[in-house]
């Protein structure tokens, strides 16, 4: 009997350790998609599969966002023509041109906060798509975030080709494909730009 204890205490005891090792794993997994995470630009001509870029909005919508409004929109993009049009509409999204998807993450000014609020839209959609750009490393693929609003006149072009209404902004157009160069993460941490407690003190 009291060998049987022993060596139910003995398989406890190491399910919790591997538990705990396993977790640590996950961690150390989650973190090392966020620090691999560089933006790509070159693309082979290898399609998206239909279940990747539902992984991708999948993330994208678990974002978080002011309200839990979800003011968002996202115009998945596989056409050529279109793909074409796109890069044609935006100097910084001309990679689109040779690459197989583009996701435009756009903001829904039918749902967002009332008021002051309306902004946090940006935030929200800023949010999304740093999501789907972090599952997209997590897939082996490679993306760049191509920036339209604030600047009106890019956001309508890419508004006018993916024939979207008014109350529809895209933030920003996310081009996507199977990694044809080997980017390097740069290293941006700069302890310079961090304050602890109040602005301008440094850890003692
Ligand atoms: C708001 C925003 C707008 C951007 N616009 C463009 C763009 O138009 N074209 C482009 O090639 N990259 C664009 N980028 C990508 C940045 O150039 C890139 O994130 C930055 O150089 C840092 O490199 P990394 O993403 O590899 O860390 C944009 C990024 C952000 C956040």
């Amino acid at each position: 009997m009291k060998k049987l204890i022993t060596l139910l205490l003995t398989l406890a005891m190491n399910a919790g350790v591997s538990a705990q090792q396993s977790e640590n794993g996950d961690a150390q997994a989650a973190i090392k998609n966020i620090m691999t995470r560089t933006s790509v630009r070159k693309y082979t001509n290898e399609t998206v599969t239909k279940a990747d870029i539902e992984t991708m909005l999948r993330a994208g919508m678990a974002a978080p966002t002011a309200v839990n409004k979800q003011p968002w929109h996202f115009v998945v993009v596989t056409d050529r023509e279109q793909l074409n049009a796109l890069a044609a509409a935006n100097r910084g999204t001309g990679m689109a041109a040779k690459a197989p998807l583009a996701i435009v993450v756009c903001g829904d000014m039918q749902k967002t906060l009332p008021g002051v609020g309306q902004g946090f839209w940006v935030q929200d959609c800023s949010a999304a798509t740093e999501n789907i750009l972090l599952a997209a490393n997590a897939l082996g693929l490679g993306g760049v975030w191509t920036g339209l609003y604030p600047n009106e006149e890019r956001a309508k072009a890419v508004r006018d080709v993916v024939k979207a209404p008014d109350h529809i902004v895209p933030l920003c157009v996310i081009v996507i494909g199977h990694p044809a160069e080997q980017s390097q993460p740069k290293d941006k941490w700069k302890p310079e730009n961090v304050s602890y407690n109040k602005f301008g003190e440094k850890v003692k």
